[in-house]
């Protein structure tokens, strides 16, 4: 680009051609103040606080819409700007109400801020403020459009960062306000409280509804959201020694910038539950958790596990890591089971939730889909998303593919059920279920590939140099009938041809639901997405590849770290002659036999996240010993024979890997309750008392270890933000195994009817069970938060109109759906975007009860821990 010099202040510049005089300024270190500007949104030049003069022709003119041009000679401060400033100033004061020392905002308001920088201390105008209703009705946002000063950051944001339109301005001229459509109150509107718009007003107009006084917070510390897979950057507010307010980070480089999503910024209050854990328990000889010294909780774990070993071997200890805690923690947590205890049996909760699927990818990826930066889907040609709804499970990651839809990527939804995404597709391929549990993707894909090499555009180049087995592969899905597909699947086939004329010989960045194995057509269609992948030269492009959106924060970190039955530290596959571990359903099962007898559980409330609640209960009942460590009190708490008392996300070193893979490490912001520790420290505590001849004194000592024994975390803890290595190369098209295998195809429609067509009658409804913004997973963190509760999330369930008819659930109210698993009640809903036969059911509310529909295993799919979807059937209570 070309390089354009000018003058600021007499000081000569240089500045790429087509930056503005504010960001030259800013790029050279010199400060131009501003109210409307901010660096993630498109200038809009609203407030003219930021006018500078040409020297030249004397204009005066807002810097931040203004380019640069070569030979300019700028001035920054004159009098006659100044003047002009105070006066904007003046004028904003007069319409502005006098209540700065009961704002919300305190001395972050950066209109008091500014008029104090320019000597404003008081307008001098006739005060003639624009007073407008107080609104606070719901327990997120607080509105006081009476101080707002019309500078547009809150619609941008909410139009261009977070894209969800529920905000612009409304009325004209001084009556002119953001308003939500029709001026409904914002919880009657679609806006999802991401908090992006509160974050970004300069002034006290939108301001954070806290449940108690906290005032302004004494310091600011950086940190990343413990929630979900996105990673995203945060600073949090501290007052004494509570963490009062979170904010999106100050950071210059972030995955989510200036934005979050309603959990990172209003559901971290579950910190400060009166349920946190603060002193280690143990069980007492009258079956009561008492509490005890660190040393004697200790004292009892090494004298009980000690002697299950020594009586029943090394695999009658189970090891249940977290994919929430730290990198750190899940490295130390597989090393105590693996080399201390000798057990294979290390799995971690998000084994069921993803990871098997990320490890499934990388080995047919060669590992190069590890690092795929969010920031990429803004530069793809076209966006497949299958089966996965971020925008409600990984917020950051669905305004990343929303902007990129906005700026023209042509988005295609396959999706049995409507997503906050369908509305901004180009096509929406909805498969109708048959009279089956059955989903037609795999097979829409399948036909989608075949049609590409009947047509000549898939990328020859790629398939010539990279990859082997095209033949039979190329044979097995030009078999594919896509006019039979899309009749069985109730789609018309226009939305096929719609679809793979959008595909055609371009770069595909296809982005699949982290539950995809849970699908009963799960294997078949993730290898028919990296199949595609590959015949579209994908792999490894630039808007290219595959993306799974990690519902859990640590998703990708513990599985690198090896808590998982089949991998160990660094992906690296179980030797041959060595056992595999159990993975969760098999452990749940072996503890019902008698065959575990002992299990240490990290950071998972089994009781609230698994399926069959109820037989999960009965299992752990069964062990001869239970040692949980977790920071909420919780139904797994209560069976612990030993509870240690974990410090959560915010009080403690660690480091998180995100679903890009990028490596992230954090500090204590604030200490954590009473006793309570660090998970790794606990660990490092429980390795020294069993004898292990090293000593952890620091989270250094075990990043040490970490960067030695794992090449991919080489560069942990050097840097505050890291990638992880793509593969021993660093690239995949350079390894020695460069060739990718293309794997033939085969059709899925009514391939399994038969077996799952026996439970129809009785349960001819499908459910899917399925996460929404307001709770993460099972929501044993985020139903802690007070403003969550206060929002009465009822969690109704949603049925189609056609059902609620012949159901005559007309003004039922409370519902009972029933399944082969157990049963729950609850309040129902007509969803018009339902078919006859969908039912969705939300996770997280009502103590995740939906959990009592899902079976741990699912008859015919034995290693299927399927949480996604339940047959059931619906009475009238
Ligand atoms: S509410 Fe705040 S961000 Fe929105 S226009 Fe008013 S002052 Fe600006
Ligand atoms: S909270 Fe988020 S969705 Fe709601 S208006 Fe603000 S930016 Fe838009
Ligand atoms: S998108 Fe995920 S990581 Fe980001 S704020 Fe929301 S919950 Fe936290
Ligand atoms: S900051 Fe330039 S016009 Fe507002």
């Amino acid at each position: 680009m070309e390089s354009i010099f000018l003058k600021i202040n007499g000081q000569k510049v240089t500045c790429p051609s087509g930056t503005t005089i504010l960001e030259a300024a800013e790029q050279n270190g010199i400060k131009i103040p501003t109210l409307c500007y901010h660096p993630d949104l498109k200038p809009y030049g609203a407030c003219r606080i930021c006018l500078v003069e040409d020297q030249k022709t004397g204009r005066l003119m807002a810097s931040c819409v203004t380019p640069a041009a070569p030979d300019m000679s700028i001035l920054t401060d004159t009098p006659r700007i100044l003047n002009h400033r105070r006066n904007i100033v003046r004028l904003m004061m007069a319409e502005h109400p006098e209540s700065c020392i009961v704002c919300s905002k305190g001395n972050r308001c950066e209109l008091r801020k500014i008029a104090a920088d320019l000597g404003v201390g008081d307008s001098g105008l006739y005060p003639m403020p624009n007073y407008t209703p107080y609104e606070q009705v719901n327990p997120f946002i607080i509105r006081d459009l009476s101080k707002c000063i019309l500078c547009g950051k809150c619609i941008r944001a909410d139009h261009e960062l977070v894209v969800t339109g529920a905000i612009d301005y409304n009325h004209r001229g001084f009556s002119s306000r953001p308003a939500t459509l029709y001026e409904k109150p914002l919880e009657d509107s679609i806006c999802t409280f991401c908090g992006t718009c509160v974050s970004i007003c300069p002034t006290g107009a939108l301001s954070v509804k806290n449940t108690r006084y906290v005032g302004t917070p004494e310091k600011e510390v950086n940190s990343i959201c413990g929630f979900c897979g996105a990673g995203c950057s945060l600073t949090m507010g501290v007052s004494g020694d509570k963490i009062v307010e979170v904010n999106p980070t100050k950071r210059k480089i972030s995955v989510n910038g200036a934005t979050l999503c309603m959990r990172g910024h209003f559901a971290n209050d579950f910190i400060n539950s009166p349920d946190r854990l603060t002193r280690p328990m143990v069980r007492s000889q009258e079956e009561e958790q008492v509490p005890v010294s660190w040393e004697d909780a200790f004292a009892r774990i090494t004298t009980r596990l000690s002697e299950i070993k020594r009586k029943h071997g090394s695999e009658s200890i189970a090891f249940i890591g977290s994919s929430k805690c730290s990198n750190e923690e899940n490295y130390f947590f597989q090393k105590i089971a693996r080399e201390i205890f000798a057990s294979s049996n290390v799995v971690n909760g998000g084994y069921a939730s993803g990871q098997k699927l990320l490890l499934y990818i990388d080995d047919r990826t060669h590992g190069s889909c590890r690092v795929m930066p969010l920031a990429d889907l803004e530069n793809a040609e076209v966006i497949f998303v299958i089966n996965t709804d971020p925008e409600q499970t990984v917020p950051v990651a669905g305004y990343h593919i929303k902007r990129a839809a906005k700026k023209g990527a042509r988005l295609i939804v396959v999706d049995a059920f409507k997503t906050d995404l369908t509305a901004l597709a180009s096509v929406w391929i909805r498969p109708v279920l048959s009279e089956t549990i059955q989903y037609y993707a795999s097979d829409i894909i399948n036909a989608l590939a075949g049609e590409m090499i009947k047509s000549g555009s898939h990328d020859n180049d790629f398939i010539n140099q990279y990859t082997e087995g095209f033949e039979p592969y190329g044979a097995s899905v030009s078999s594919f009938d896509a006019q039979e597909i899309f009749k069985q699947a109730t789609v018309p086939l226009a939305a096929f041809n719609q679809a793979f004329e959008l595909i055609k010989g371009r770069k595909i960045a296809f982005v699949v639901g982290a539950d995809t194995l849970t699908y009963p057509d799960g294997n078949p269609l993730i290898d028919a997405v990296i199949n595609l992948a590959l015949l579209s030269g994908s792999i490894g492009a630039t808007g290219g590849g595959i993306y799974v959106p990690a519902i859990e924060n640590n998703l990708v970190g513990a599985m690198d770290m090896g808590t998982v039955p089949d991998r160990l530290p660094g992906r690296e596959s179980i030797p041959s002659g060595k056992k595999m571990g159990l993975d969760l359903a098999a452990f749940i099962a072996a503890a019902e036999t008698g065959v575990v007898k002992a299990a240490y559980i990290m950071g998972e409330n089994l009781l609230r996240s698994f399926p069959q609640p109820d037989r999960v209960a009965a299992a752990l009942q069964k062990l001869e010993f239970l040692v949980v460590q977790d920071i909420l009190r919780n139904r797994t708490t209560q069976l612990a024979d030993v509870l240690l008392p974990g410090a959560a996300v915010y009080e403690k070193h660690g480091s998180f890997t995100n679903m890009e893979g990028r490596i992230q490490t954090f500090e204590p912001v604030a200490p954590p309750p009473g006793e309570a520790k660090a998970d790794w420290d606990i660990l490092a505590q429980v390795a020294k008392v069993m004898g292990h001849p090293e000593q952890y004194p620091k989270i250094e000592k075990i990043r040490q270890e970490i960067r030695r024994k794992v090449p991919m975390y080489q560069g942990l803890g050097n840097h505050h933000q890291g990638w992880i290595k793509n593969n021993e190369t660093g690239n995949p098209f350079l390894s020695s195994n460069a060739k990718f295998t293309l794997l033939p195809a085969f059709p899925v429609v009514g391939a399994k009817s038969a077996a799952t067509g026996k439970r129809d009658a009785a349960y001819p409804l499908l459910a899917k069970i399925t996460s929404f913004r307001f709770h993460l997973g099972s929501g044993t963190r985020t139903s802690r938060s007070e403003r969550i509760r206060a929002y009465d999330q009822k969690g109704e369930i949603e049925i189609s109109s056609v059902d609620y008819r012949t159901l005559a659930l007309n003004g039922a109210g409370r519902i009972r759906v029933k399944s082969e698993f157990g049963e729950i009640e609850r309040e129902c809903k007509q969803n018009k975007y339902l078919s006859a036969g969908q039912v969705v059911i939300p996770m997280g509310v009502n103590h995740n009860d939906a959990m009592h529909l899902v079976g741990l295993t699912q008859g015919e799919y034995p290693d299927f821990s399927g949480q996604t979807f339940s047959r059931v059937m619906i009475e009238k209570i």
